[in-house]
């Protein structure tokens, strides 16, 4: 065993994929590509992918990374020598490099509003107050900047340290505590006047909003939720020993993060349509609600700075799973010292990082690239979140389905489970479901 990459405990591969899963994506992302997308629809559509798609290709990926023991690249390469496939696991690597460099903007901006908070910035928020706290804040390049790179260096810091080390322990504590704040702000978002209107948008499917792009986007949001169609789940599944059940954490992964998507549109939405805000704002919704929401909470202040610090724990389990990717690719494939990669690739996704950083608002180029209508870090979040992973998925799925093989993929998925009744149903996904599927939705969507 290279000591270079490590083991996880039996409980620890789950708590450290949840902590993968579960971040920036449920509590920033879903609400937000919910509110953009019409609602209800978009709700009902990724339930469908996590289920259909999103599942079945959580389990090839653990699969392939617990079979070989590798890194994206590495774990292709061992099933099939010299073949270009390896060019899947090369675009995760990337798609690694390109969603930290945003996703860490995001980060630091969750660590920025700890701070509003602990100053107690979010006394008598109102909804302009709130919006205005917002502009200003992602306006200021040098604090956006600033605390990107804070957040890339913590990154930095436990991935040096080594997956089992410093990924599970930062795991274990977060999620219950981050769950008992929701439910109080659920209660407390339920309960405002006019609730039940934001409950209608989120839970009524409107079907004349259904395109190709709502499905896209819904589809995409799937993928980037669970850590799908990079390779993260590869990576991860390395470090997984063979006693551990596949089927079994794969469906306790993908319940949970599932679960805490739902629950953060419960809490945005009702929050949203009582104060008379856009539910179709983009991706400062959550900045925008959550600070008013607690101001109109007892103990408003403390609850919102334990927030604001559980989600930047939550985002830190997910950019530490995320720069593992590249890392773990430089230390199998290159013979790169952990730190040494970890400090080249961290760096390089900072400079990478740095338009996202300054496109809210702070240098108007970045903001409204030209030709696009859209900031950079829209744009990242779109082309690197959404079809990248897509398209990653895709062939993952293919190359378990049919250059591994369904029938090898489940003699791993076997190792270490007494039974799995629903092989059949898994390898009908992997092998035609989730290709189709998947390459349906981005044809018709380029279309
Ligand atoms: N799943 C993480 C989240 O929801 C983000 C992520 C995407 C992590 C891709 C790893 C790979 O916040």
């Amino acid at each position: 065993m290279n000591e270079e990459r490590g083991k996880f405990s039996k409980l620890g591969f789950i708590l450290a994929a949840a902590g993968s899963a579960v971040g920036l994506g449920n509590l920033w992302r879903f609400p937000f590509e919910v509110g953009d997308n019409g609602g209800g629809l978009f709700v009902l559509i990724y339930i469908i992918a996590i289920a259909a798609i999103a599942i079945p290709v959580l389990m090839a990926e653990v699969s392939l990374g617990r079979y070989t023991g590798k890194n994206p690249v590495g774990a292709i390469l061992t099933i099939r020598p010299g073949s270009p496939w390896k060019w899947v696991g090369y675009l995760g690597v990337a798609s690694g490099f390109m969603i930290l460099s945003f996703y860490s903007v995001v980060a630091g901006q969750t660590v920025g509003y700890f701070c509003k908070a602990v100053s107690g910035g979010f006394r008598d928020m109102t909804p302009e107050t709130a919006e205005a706290m917002y502009t200003g804040f992602t306006g200021h390049s040098v604090a956006q900047v600033a605390l990107l790179l804070l957040f890339i260096l913590l990154t930095v810091f436990v991935v040096s340290r080594g997956v089992a080390g410093g990924i599970e322990r930062c795991s274990k504590i977060l999620m219950p505590v981050l769950l008992g704040i929701l439910v109080l702000l659920l209660v407390r978002s339920l309960t405002l006047e006019g609730a039940s209107l934001g409950v209608a948008f989120y839970l009524k499917p409107d079907w004349s909003a259904l395109t190709p792009k709502l499905v896209i986007a819904a589809m995409g949001q799937a993928f980037f939720s669970m850590s799908l169609g990079m390779g993260t789940m590869i990576t991860y599944g390395s470090y997984v020993s063979k006693k551990d059940s596949i089927p079994g954490s794969s469906g306790w992964i993908a319940l949970f993060d599932t679960f805490i998507a739902i629950l953060a549109g419960f809490i945005i939405f009702p929050a949203i349509f009582s104060q008379g805000m856009d539910p179709a704002q983009g991706s400062g919704i959550m900045f925008n609600v959550l600070p008013v929401l607690f101001a109109k909470m007892p103990g408003g202040m403390v609850f919102g700075a334990l927030f604001f610090l559980l989600l930047s724990i939550a985002a830190l389990t997910s950019t530490i799973s995320i720069l593992e990717v590249p890392v773990a690719y430089f230390i199998d494939e290159k013979g790169w010292k952990r730190k040494y990669a970890a400090y080249i690739i961290g760096g390089m996704a900072f400079l990478i990082g740095v338009p996202s950083a300054l496109s809210n608002g702070g240098v108007a180029f970045f903001s409204n690239l030209p030709g696009i209508h859209m900031g950079f870090a829209d744009l990242w979040n779109k082309v690197w979140g959404s079809y990248s992973l897509s398209i990653g998925a895709f062939f993952i799925a293919l190359f378990v389905g049919y250059v591994w093989k369904t029938s090898n993929a489940l003699n791993e998925i076997r190792t270490g489970t007494r039974r799995f009744p629903l092989g059949g149903l898994w390898a009908f996904s992997v092998r035609f479901m989730a290709p189709v599927l998947i390459l349906a939705i981005l044809v018709i969507s380029f279309l």
